[in-house]
């Protein structure tokens, strides 16, 4: 499954298109980390960090300052080369390796961040992994989020209606189709139920907002390789544009018919959802 994230075009695409993630999700992540560690003497910086399946880095970056070394790995040496070429830290080694095999010695590493990845991995090894390597106090957050709002800038004209017929059918067309993306659009439970062994626990009251047009949430949709996926095939076996359907509801919706989709800004409401294990 995690086959597409070796093609180049789809992992340059996924670069491009994917915005930065909220600062909240590194800030919260953070305070857990420091409430892990609250007996420990005044810690400046953690010891080592793990980003699994890091992609480019792009989450990977977020917590540079908070640890003397992080090491973002991922399956894909597209990714790898990317997220080399664009590492400015130091402190921050990108490396081609599987959620089995994670790169780090024995009880050595503090955190271990899986951000929209986890439904690519074998959740058990992952998991056997996350105990070998993690510190006495060491912790696991496993997180992505999903849009719960989309406004107009400055309105509050939800068209969350529309966007929520287009989530419901690719979710329902993943479950067939392409497993992973149906995992996530579950918001992981799944992924929760199979974890055992190890302390879980979930934590879904996190919320943010994005800004962003109607033309860059068209293109993360399609650089998503499950979303792009179901958006072809729509188009190949029901001859149904349903991006093209989503923006004209959206337009409509927010009286913008005739209005250039990179001119439709608009506020994006996430909410994120996350998984955290722990050794204690
Ligand atoms: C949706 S991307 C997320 C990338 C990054 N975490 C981010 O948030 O931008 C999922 C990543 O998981 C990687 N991946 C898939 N299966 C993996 C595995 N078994 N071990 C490590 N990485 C994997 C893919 O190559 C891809 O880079």
């Amino acid at each position: 499954m995690a086959q597409f994230y070796d093609k180049r075009d789809v992992v340059e695409k996924y670069d491009n298109d994917i915005d930065e993630y909220p600062d909240i999700i590194h800030k919260s992540i953070m305070e857990f980390v420091i409430k892990q560690n609250k007996d420990s003497e005044d810690v400046q910086k953690y010891d080592l960090m793990l980003d699994a399946g890091c992609g480019s880095g792009r989450s990977t970056t977020m917590f540079s300052k908070d640890f003397k070394k992080i090491i973002g790995f991922d399956i894909s040496s597209e990714q790898i080369r990317i997220a080399k070429a664009k590492n400015i830290s130091e402190n921050i080694e990108f490396v081609e390796a599987k959620e089995s095999h994670m790169p780090a010695l024995d009880s050595t590493v503090d955190l271990i961040t899986c951000g929209f990845a986890i439904q690519y991995m074998d959740v058990v090894k992952f998991v056997q992994e996350c105990k070998r390597v993690l510190k006495p106090t060491g912790c696991v957050v496993i997180y992505a989020f999903e849009t719960s709002d989309i406004l107009p800038v400055g309105k509050s004209i939800s068209a969350m209606p529309a966007l929520i017929s287009f989530i419901n059918e690719m979710k329902h067309w993943s479950k067939d189709h392409y497993p992973p993306d149906f995992e996530y659009f579950c918001r992981y439970e799944n992924v929760f139920q199979k974890v055992s062994g190890i302390s879980k626990s979930r934590e879904n009251d996190l919320e943010a907002d994005m800004f962003i047009s109607l033309a860059d949430l068209k293109a993360i949709i399609l650089a998503v390789p499950g979303h792009g996926m179901y958006v072809n095939w729509m188009k190949e076996n029901k001859n149904r544009d349903t991006l093209q359907e989503l923006g004209d509801e959206i337009k409509t919706t927010w009286g913008m018919k005739n209005v250039d989709d990179a001119d439709i800004k608009m506020q994006m409401k996430v909410s994120i959802f996350t998984i955290i294990l722990t050794q204690l």
